[in-house]
């Protein structure tokens, strides 16, 4: 018995051993490109979820800057000695503007500094650098001249790191705005703002507002460029926003409406965020949307960073998992015209009136909108019924608008059911609409088995865009599933199989993008912040990486005639870039051991005795990037040698490869 046992277990390691040893061949056929590789590609999906913007990307330091939350006074702390009741009012003046209606009355009686005060805690405190400047804005009217602003930061031991006073300068009834700067004199990562007034004197302050130095591109009240850099870096095609469920709302008065999110800021209506109660596990009372990154933002940042703008809009619809309320038909004539009202915002000329609006915003120049959206993950006839009225005003107004179109939450073919992807995909085919948004939150197995799930779909009709992927290590937005390597590498396996397929899919976005460490809702998130740095996740990596050698046209690579998705847990994709003259080979070895793959060039003169290799790798499937080892899991460049037009190389055990070689004789310059 026992000896039977060690002979099994012999037999299995001898197994194992001869099929990590025996060398995977692979032909890549250069002369027989099929597919284009879309410059849309792969690029990014920003929602704000987890503080992504307020709290996250949006520089803003201040909470609850203009009193607007459900609760006025959340995020400020009031000091006062021998104040009297009322000296710090909020007032309501709904009548007057109902855009930005509360704002500070503060009576100062004779204050001396430290008499009377508040304090704002930021978004899980304020992020401060050490000898960066900082810019102190506030908006007030004088009611009684004679009260200054002391304005101090605090380190986590509520110790002064910084300060400056601000003595307002206009003296008649009417709102200014005065700024004040100064710089801050150590590092903090949890640091708060006080407040002292002093004089004797009645003042009312709104849009109280802190802002740092070093912003994207030093734009006053611009985005945090840490975060920015990390998406310029990946070089996305396309930037799909706002959202997300925010786009549709909890119900359709929370629903994202991109008018009341451009021109001056504190014109801008706050909205909740509707991640602010959706998780039971993850509450966030204090979410809500001040639009700072609005409309006008969103397309410039698009434009910054190389990317197609890809604004999503309510379908009439809002959001299913919630209240699902739908707009009448005879209703929705509002919702297509911001739609039509978007389109002319971004692409038409300064005579016209959303053109208008744009120039005066700074961006006299179109933004070439090609992209838009109607609706985010909405299903079932209402959906399809709503879908038709847009397409048929946007296509008979503005033609070349491509629209993308939901297909719903659900990727799995279930013909028996309405919210199904079946049911969508058939009517939205039937449609012949030009983009359908496919979503997909699944285990890591399921992106194994699907790297083949468009090899089997149709190659004409719409196109497919992969708008919210991620591989979740628990269940889908549990607060247990983990950016580990395991959820990496089943996404780059799968993403073989979008590249293989680029004449299907079009376009592929992971989701989300951004979780504050002290604000998320959701996990798993491709970029984690805290109030002073960013890391990229090894999920982040495997999209850049794609992102960069996303190459031009497609190329065949197989092995035995057969694509290669899963044969001894290895998955491929080939391409080419006719501009930069290189093959690139991506491959994701799934096992745990080293796989020796060989790559038999084909269809080509000649091509370059080296060639480079980037490799993702972890030995452990569990393993993570943390703010403390941000690069457990990143990049590490290996050269390599071709010969006699082949590329023999031991690929280690999980791990992620892309391959590039010149097609041209001789080394790599
Ligand atoms: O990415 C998080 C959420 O997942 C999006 O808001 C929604 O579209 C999907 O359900």
């Amino acid at each position: 018995m026992i000896m039977s046992f060690f002979f099994g277990l012999l037999m299995a390691t001898l197994l194992c051993l001869q099929s990590a040893a025996q060398v995977k061949t692979m032909t890549v056929k250069l002369n027989d490109a099929k597919a284009t590789v879309s410059p849309t590609m792969w690029g990014v999906f920003f929602e704000d979820i987890n503080m992504g913007a307020d709290g996250g990307i949006y520089a803003e330091l201040v909470k609850n800057r203009s009193f607007e939350f459900f609760k006025p006074m959340m995020g400020w702390a009031v000091h006062r000695k021998q104040a009297m009741e009322g000296d710090l009012l909020v007032i309501n003046r709904q009548g007057e503007n109902s855009n930005n209606p509360r704002f500070l009355r503060v009576t100062a009686r004779k204050a001396a500094k430290g008499d009377l005060g508040m304090t704002n805690e930021g978004f899980r405190g304020m992020g401060i650098k050490q000898n960066l400047q900082y810019h102190f804005s506030v908006m007030y009217r004088q009611q009684k001249p004679g009260v200054k602003l002391h304005v101090e930061l605090l380190n986590a031991a509520g110790n002064v790191i910084g300060g400056t006073t601000l003595v307002p300068q206009a003296t008649n009834n009417d709102w200014q705005k005065q700024q004040v700067r100064f710089a801050a004199t150590a590092t903090e990562s949890k640091a708060k703002m006080r407040l002292w007034f002093e004089g004797d004197g009645v003042i009312d302050l709104d849009m109280i507002s802190l802002f740092p130095q070093d912003t994207w591109k030093g734009r006053p009240g611009g985005l945090r460029a840490d975060m920015v850099q990390l998406l310029a870096d990946m070089k996305p095609g396309f930037l799909r926003f706002p959202g997300g469920c925010i786009v549709e709302g909890y119900d359709l008065s929370q629903r994202y409406q991109w008018k009341k999110t451009v021109g001056p800021v504190e014109d801008r209506q706050l909205l909740i965020n509707r991640w602010n109660f959706e998780f039971a596990h993850r509450p966030t009372p204090d979410y809500f949307q001040t639009f700072g990154l609005g409309f006008f933002e969103y397309f410039q940042l698009a434009e910054d960073i190389g990317a197609e703008p890809m604004p999503i809009l309510n379908a009439g619809m809002a959001c299913q998992f919630n209240s699902g309320e739908v707009v009448p038909l005879d209703e929705l004539q509002p919702y297509v015209q911001d739609a039509l009202d978007l389109v002319e915002f971004a692409n038409s000329d300064t005579t016209t009136k959303w053109g208008k609006v744009r120039a005066y915003m700074g961006h006299p120049a179109p933004f070439r909108l090609k992209y838009l959206g109607i609706g985010n993950e909405n299903w079932g006839p209402q959906y399809i019924e709503r879908l038709e009225i847009f397409t048929k005003a946007i296509k008979e107004r503005y033609p070349d608008i491509q629209l993308v179109t939901s297909s719903g939450t659900d990727p799995n073919f279930n013909p028996f059911s309405e919210k199904g992807f079946a049911y969508l995909d058939s009517t939205l085919r039937k449609m012949n609409v030009d983009i359908i948004d496919e979503h997909y939150y699944r285990s890591p197995e399921w992106f194994l088995t699907n790297a083949k799930r468009y090899d089997m779909y149709p190659r004409n009709g719409p196109k497919i865009f992969a708008g919210e992927y991620a591989a979740q290590s628990h269940k889908p937005a549990s607060d247990r599933s983990r950016n580990n390597w395991q959820t990496a590498l089943a996404e780059a396996a799968f993403m073989t199989g979008l590249e293989r397929n680029a004449d299907v899919v079009t376009m592929a976005s992971y989701a989300p993008l951004f979780a504050h460490a002290d604000g998320w809702q959701w996990t798993p998130d491709l970029i984690w912040i805290n109030n002073l740095h960013a890391y990229g996740t090894p999920n982040y990596y495997v999209q850049k990486l794609f992102s960069l050698y996303k190459g031009t046209k497609v190329v065949p690579l197989t092995a035995d005639k057969q694509v290669i998705a899963g044969q001894d847990s290895l998955y491929a994709s080939a391409v080419m870039d006719e501009k930069s003259n290189e093959l690139i080979i991506k491959l994701v070895n799934y096992s745990g051991q080293q796989q020796t793959t060989s790559f038999i060039l084909e269809g080509v003169k000649a091509v370059a005795t080296d060639g480079m290799r980037v490799v993702l790798q972890g030995n452990n499937l569990n393993d993570v990037n943390t703010f403390e080892s941000p690069n457990q899991i990143a990049p590490q460049e290996k050269p390599f040698q071709v010969k006699n037009k082949k590329i023999t190389l031991d690929m280690e055990p999980y791990s992620f490869s892309v391959l590039r070689v010149k097609l041209s004789a001789g080394k790599q310059p």
